[in-house]
């Protein structure tokens, strides 16, 4: 008798996962002293006009490994993406409509930093197609902002956040605490003055040192892990108490006002990211990948230009893609569906069986069989949660990625 020996080494897909573009720009006026995003002073004008042609150039050489497929989501980040004038997102934008077939509703969002703000700007944004902007506001306080090394003040904070809910409604606010020397009530009044705004998103990110800043040479003086706490507390209590729900680690929103893209990072959707040093993390009928491209601008431009867009492809394999999928899915209060484990993964919710028992039993995850989704403990040692899915031999090799603050380099953008 013929007997079928499944392939158990490879993921089986019946529907590919939703798919989303991320798009990085990689410039900015100035580097903050606390970010270690791949962002790089612009001294001068960016080159967008290349830049542009090699985003669209990039996105053609990706173009197989996405055939058919419709893209719900787009999100322009970076770095600084207001830096670029409205005519090159205008360029960029009808570039990839040309290019792949775009969700009629698709939520198209870019990331803005108010010391570049112009009223006309965000005007041309709009009109080339943005339906959503993500403001990098930080903080309402004059004083905390200089420590921050941001190019704004609070006065031109609050007229960039005036205009982008004037002109596009669809706001996120871009604000971290624990700042340096930063009081509990200060960050009470930072929530207030934000939602004094009413914006339907607001992302609050808590302020980390992180590895190659000046931050992590010449670290500030930062609230201890108490103080810090307390901050979180209050921060948390005030978005609750006005009506924002904290569907994800650091995201709040009003009902109905949850960011898709990020959403589609959660629950391990797929994503192409093009642009300097983007992350991609694709599926095909039977393979998971991802993908780096050249980090450095003019490295990246240069092979753009041999048509060599990529620094590194590779599989992801059945022994890390579950503890992939639960450094996401983990990340959201509601969790995740079961179903959704090995329709995003391609391999059967066996494969975490014992892992999830673990957790479960350690209560840190609800033992609800259609659902896995995080308690209140597991929110809380979240890495902790989340770590029980690395398999031996990866435990010692792998560093947890960080989960973008905001997948914008899933892991990891704003809001
Ligand atoms: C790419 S930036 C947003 C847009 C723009 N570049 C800006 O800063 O205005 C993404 C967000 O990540 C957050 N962020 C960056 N570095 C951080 C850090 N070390 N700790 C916590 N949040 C951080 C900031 O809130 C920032 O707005
Ligand atoms: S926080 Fe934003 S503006 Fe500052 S360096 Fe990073 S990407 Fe650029």
């Amino acid at each position: 008798m013929k007997v079928d020996v499944p392939a158990i080494g490879r993921p089986r897909f019946a529907a590919l996962p939703p798919l989303s573009l991320y798009v990085h720009i990689p410039w900015c006026v100035r580097k903050c002293p606390y970010c270690d995003f791949n962002s790089h002073e612009a001294r001068g004008d960016p080159p967008e006009d290349a830049y542009v042609d090699a985003l669209l150039a990039d996105l053609e050489f990706a173009l197989p490994a996405i055939w058919g497929r419709k893209v719900a989501t787009v999100f322009i980040g970076g770095g600084t993406p207001s830096l670029f004038s409205a005519a090159a997102i205008d360029r960029l934008l009808a570039g990839i409509r040309a290019r792949v077939p775009l969700s009629p509703d698709a939520e198209i969002t870019l990331e803005a930093n108010p010391g570049t703000f112009e009223r006309d700007r965000f005007a041309g944004f709009k009109a080339a197609g943005v339906n959503r902007l993500s403001l990098g506001i930080q903080s309402f306080d004059d004083a905390h902002l200089a420590a921050l090394g941001r190019i704004h003040d609070v006065r031109e904070a609050r007229a960039a956040a005036e205009a982008a809910l004037a002109i596009f409604g669809n706001v996120n606010f871009d604000l971290m605490y624990a700042l340096p020397e930063q009081t509990v009530g200060q960050a009470r009044a930072d929530v207030a003055a934000a939602l004094a705004f009413g914006p339907p998103h607001l992302s609050f990110y808590h302020l980390t040192l992180e590895p190659n800043t000046l931050f992590h040479r010449y670290p500030p003086p930062l609230p201890d892990d108490d103080a810090a706490a307390d901050i979180e507390d209050a921060v948390h209590a005030a978005l609750a108490d006005a009506g924002y729900r904290q569907y994800e680690t650091s995201a709040f929103a009003r009902a109905g006002h949850a960011c898709r893209h990020n959403l589609n990072y959660w629950q391990f959707g797929d994503y192409l990211g093009i642009g300097a040093g983007a992350h991609s993390k694709l599926s095909l009928p039977d393979r998971v990948f991802r993908q780096v491209r050249w980090k450095q601008p003019k490295q990246y431009l240069d092979q753009v230009g041999r048509g060599l867009p990529l620094q590194e492809e590779t599989t992801v394999t059945r022994d890390d893609i579950g503890f992939e999928f639960m450094l996401n899915a983990l990340r959201l209060t509601d969790g995740v569906t079961a179903a959704s484990f090995a329709q995003r993964t391609g391999y059967p919710l066996a494969i975490v069986e014992r892992e999830l028992d673990v957790a479960v039993r350690r209560g840190l995850v609800d033992a609800h069989p259609a659902t896995i989704r995080p308690t209140a403990l597991g929110r809380r040692f979240l890495n902790d949660l989340q770590a029980l899915f690395l398999r031996d031999g990866a435990r010692d090799a792998v560093a947890v990625p960080m989960v973008r603050r905001e997948p914008a380099q899933p892991a990891g953008h704003g809001g």
